[in-house]
C-alpha cells in the first residue's frame, strides 16, 4: 500500500520527530502533516532538517479540537493517519491524571470520529495508533509479552493509552475503521525529553547533579533504538495487516541500575572524568507508587510476519545518544530551563 496524503500527530516530539524526517525523505510523492500542540514535550528545533522541505507541512493544533481536525481533513484528504500525540511521562500521570484522560484517550476518540466523518470510503485508507508495551501490565522475572497477552494497566498513563488501544480496536470491530496498532517497548535515542531515564540520567551526568534511582535499581526495561521504532511503524504502516496488532521491542533488557552504571562510564569516558566519578552522583531514591517491575517484549511476530528487526547495538546506541546530547548541550540547556528546572530542584532539593 502507498499513502498520498499522511497525517502524523504529535510529530514535534521525540518518537514523532525521528519518523516524520524518515517519512518526509523516504516518501517524497507523499505529503506528511505533523499536527502537534506543542505541549512542553513538543519542539520544533527537533524538526530543523525536515522543515522546508516541500512535501513537509506542520499545523500547531489540538487532536481534542474536532473543528481544526475536519480543516485539515477537508484541506489535505489524507488516506493514513499515523497517531502518537499523546501525554508520554508515567511520573506526571501520577501526578496530574487529567492530561492524560483528555489527549490519550478523549484525544484519540476525537481523532478515529474524524476519520470516520471524512472517510467515506475505508478503501486504501488506515488508521495507525501508536501504543507501548505498559499496558500490559508488570512481569516478573520471566516470560515476555506477546500481542495475546490480556491488558493489565497499572498506572494512569497506561491505563489512558490501553482505553485509547480498546477504543481503537472497538471502532475497527463496530464500524469497520481499517486500523493496526503496535505496542512498543521503552524508546531511547536524540530529542527524549530529560525527564525519562537515560536523558535525565545523561543530563544529570552532565551537570554533575545527583542521579535519582527508584527503589531498588533492579526494575527491568527492553530498550529500543529510536531509529528502529520508527523504521518499524514504517513496515507496520505499509505492510502489517488491517485489524492486527504488532509488538515491538529491542530485546534489549537492562536493570535500571546495570544501565545507569553503563551511562556513568561512557560519560566519564566522554568528558575526560577519572573513571568511577559519575558513579558517585548514585543516589537511591522513593520509589515510583505502582512501579512496574519488569517490561520485555516478544518480538517474533514482526519478525516473522513483516520481516522487522532492531538494528542498533545496546551499547553503540548507548555512546551515540550521549555523545547526541554532549553536542547539543543547548538543546538541553533550552529544554531545562524554566519550570523544568524549578520541578526538578524542588523534587531533589534534599538530596
Ligand atoms: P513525547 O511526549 O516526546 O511527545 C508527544 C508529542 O505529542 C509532543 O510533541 C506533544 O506536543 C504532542 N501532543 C501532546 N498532546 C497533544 C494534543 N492534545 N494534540 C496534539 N499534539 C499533542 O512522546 P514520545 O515519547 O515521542 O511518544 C510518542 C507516542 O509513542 C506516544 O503515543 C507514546 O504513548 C508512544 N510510545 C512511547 C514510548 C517511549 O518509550 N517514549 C514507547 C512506546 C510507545
Ligand atoms: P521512564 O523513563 O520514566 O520510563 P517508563 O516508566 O515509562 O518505563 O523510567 C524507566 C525506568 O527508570 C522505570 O523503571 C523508572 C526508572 N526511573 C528511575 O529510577 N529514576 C528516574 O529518575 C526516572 C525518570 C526513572
Amino acid at each position: 500500500m502507498s499513502y498520498k496524503n499522511i497525517l502524523i500527530t504529535g510529530g514535534a516530539g521525540f518518537i514523532g520527530s525521528h519518523l516524520v524526517q524518515l517519512m518526509v525523505a523516504r516518501y517524497p510523492e507523499s505529503r506528511i502533516v505533523n499536527l502537534d500542540k506543542l505541549t512542553y514535550a513538543g519542539n520544533l528545533e527537533n524538526l530543523r532538517e525536515v522543515e522546508s522541505a516541500p512535501n513537509y507541512t506542520f499545523v500547531k493544533g489540538d487532536i481534542n479540537d474536532p473543528d481544526t481536525l475536519d480543516q485539515l481533513f477537508e484541506a489535505y484528504r489524507f488516506d493514513g493517519i499515523i497517531h502518537l500525540a499523546a501525554e508520554s511521562h508515567v511520573d506526571r500521570s501520577i501526578e496530574n491524571p487529567m492530561s492524560f484522560i483528555e489527549t490519550n484517550i478523549v484525544g484519540t476518540v476525537q481523532l478515529l470520529n474524524a476519520a470516520r466523518r471524512h472517510w467515506k470510503d475505508f478503501t486504501g485508507k488506515r488508521f495507525y495508533q501508536v501504543s507501548t508495551d505498559e499496558v500490559y501490565g508488570s512481569l516478573g522475572d520471566t516470560g515476555y509479552f506477546t500481542e495475546t497477552t490480556a491488558y493489565d494497566p497499572r498506572s494512569p498513563y497506561s491505563a489512558s493509552k490501553a482505553a485509547a488501544d480498546h477504543l481503537v480496536r472497538a471502532y475497527f470491530h463496530t464500524y469497520g475503521l481499517p486500523v493496526v496498532l503496535s505496542n512498543c517497548s521503552n524508546n531511547y535515542g536524540p530529542f527524549q525529553f530529560p525527564e525519562k531515564l537515560i536523558p535525565l540520567m545523561i543530563n544529570n551526568i552532565r551537570i554533575e547533579k545527583p542521579l535519582p534511582v527508584y527503589g531498588d535499581g533492579l526494575y527491568t526495561r527492553d530498550w529500543l533504538w529510536v531509529g528502529d521504532h520508527a523504521g518499524a511503524i514504517d513496515t507496520i504502516f505499509h505492510k502489517g495487516k488491517i485489524g492486527e496488532t504488532y509488538n515491538i521491542g529491542g530485546n534489549n533488557e537492562w536493570k535500571n541500575i546495570d544501565l545507569v552504571h553503563a551511562l556513568c562510564d561512557i560519560m566519564d569516558e566522554l568528558m575526560d572524568r577519572k573513571p568511577g566519578t559519575s558513579r558517585g552522583l548514585i543516589t537511591f531514591v522513593k520509589d515510583r507508587p505502582g512501579h512496574d517491575r519488569r517490561y520485555a517484549i516478544d518480538a517474533s511476530k514482526i519478525k516473522n510476519e513483516l520481516g522487522w528487526t532492531p538494528s542498533m547495538d545496546a551499547l553503540q546506541g548507548l555512546r551515540a545518544t550521549a555523545a547526541w546530547y554532549l553536542d547539543n548541550d543547548a538543546w538541553l540547556e533550552s529544554v531545562t530551563s524554566g519550570a523544568y528546572r524549578h520541578y526538578y530542584e524542588q523534587q531533589y532539593a534534599n538530596l
